[in-house]
């Protein structure tokens, strides 16, 4: 080869190995953030989750990846928020009830019956300086809350008709790990069992649970309508999530990049909130359409015997997460 095309083909070859070079040094620098949840991926969390990540990915140009891990493929409820401590994901949208057990109680209030009537009043309290002082409260843990989603209000399950509270009497229901669904359940004449999201088909299935409580959207994608009989519409309480990352990786983000990443969490919160009430309707509508499960709207009086059984939670809970803050949810709330 002559001298000139040497050299021609060595400068060829020095300026892929740069490109390669480039791409290795640029995938050495990705940021990769995994969101880790337990619900379905056809469900609020789960559709908002996959739009966090495309618009992240987006808005960062690929120099950050998300990796979303749902149904509890990663890590089951509790698991998850300990993972957060220790780093080994960054970012979660765990139900409000999991923040109790963790010590912040004044996020039981999210648990106790009849507390929320409608979603306005919900967010009268969330989208306040209450919900902005309760996300603070997560500081402690090691985490920051950046934003709250919804799902929606929970109706009741088992594999038997419940049109009163005797209904209840001796059967085990699957709770969250929450100190105010265990008076609740206890409340009714049932038998609370906290269990982990991902286990409770299986325990239905096989008997280990008689039923349980939980929005039309949660219960349809985990084919718990397959495995119980019965199901009424009871919205006695509710289901919502706070958005948390953990405090240490966030800081530590370029401030080009955290401020793109709140942007693709803006986007995905409006979203999320968009879609789930109808996430939930449809839920309902495939329940029945399923066929496998009798859905009951419970008469006027039926709705309030409930809510007279249920209603003595709301004091009990009053004196244990502190009377002024109790109050002071009731008032925002109206
Ligand atoms: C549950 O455990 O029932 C729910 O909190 C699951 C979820 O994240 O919606």
């Amino acid at each position: 080869m002559q001298i000139k095309h040497l050299a021609a083909a060595l400068a060829v070859v020095a300026s892929f190995s740069a490109v390669a070079a480039e791409k290795r040094a640029a995938a050495d620098t990705t940021i990769v953030i995994k969101f880790s949840h337990v619900v379905a991926m056809d469900t609020p969390k789960g559709q908002a989750a996959e739009r966090f990540k495309a618009t992240a990915e987006k808005l960062t140009k690929g120099r950050v990846r998300v990796e979303v891990y749902p149904n509890s493929t990663l890590y089951k409820d509790k698991d998850e928020l300990e993972a957060l401590q220790a780093g080994s994901v960054q970012i979660l949208a765990p139900s409000l009830a999991k923040f109790g057990p963790l010590g912040v109680k004044e996020f039981e209030i999210f648990d106790v019956p009849y507390m929320f009537p409608t979603k306005q009043s919900l967010s009268n309290v969330i989208e306040g300086p209450i919900g902005a002082s309760l996300l603070q409260k997560l500081d402690t843990k090691g985490f920051l809350g950046l934003a709250y989603w919804d799902n929606g209000f929970k109706i009741m399950s088992a594999n038997r008709p419940i049109h009163a509270t005797t209904d209840f009497k001796g059967l085990k229901m699957r709770i969250q790990s929450s100190k105010v669904l265990d008076a609740q359940m206890r409340a009714l004449g049932a038998n609370p069992l906290p269990l982990a999201f991902s286990e409770v088909y299986q325990a239905m299935k096989t008997g280990a649970v008689d039923g349980s409580e939980n929005t039309p959207s949660n219960i349809y994608s985990q084919k718990v309508h397959e495995v119980q009989s019965h199901m009424t519409i009871t919205d006695h309480g509710y289901i919502g999530y706070a958005v948390i990352v953990n405090r240490k990786f966030w800081d530590g983000l370029p401030a080009d990049i955290r401020t793109q990443i709140e942007i693709a969490l803006k986007d995905a919160t409006m979203y999320e909130k968009a879609i789930s009430q109808v996430d939930n309707d449809r839920s309902l509508d495939a329940i029945k359409k399923a066929g496998k499960t009798t859905i009951y709207t419970p008469t006027a009086a039926e709705s309030a015997a409930f809510r007279k059984a249920m209603l003595p939670v709301q004091q009990e809970m009053e004196a244990k997460i502190g009377k002024e803050f109790f109050q002071s949810v009731v008032k925002a709330a109206k």
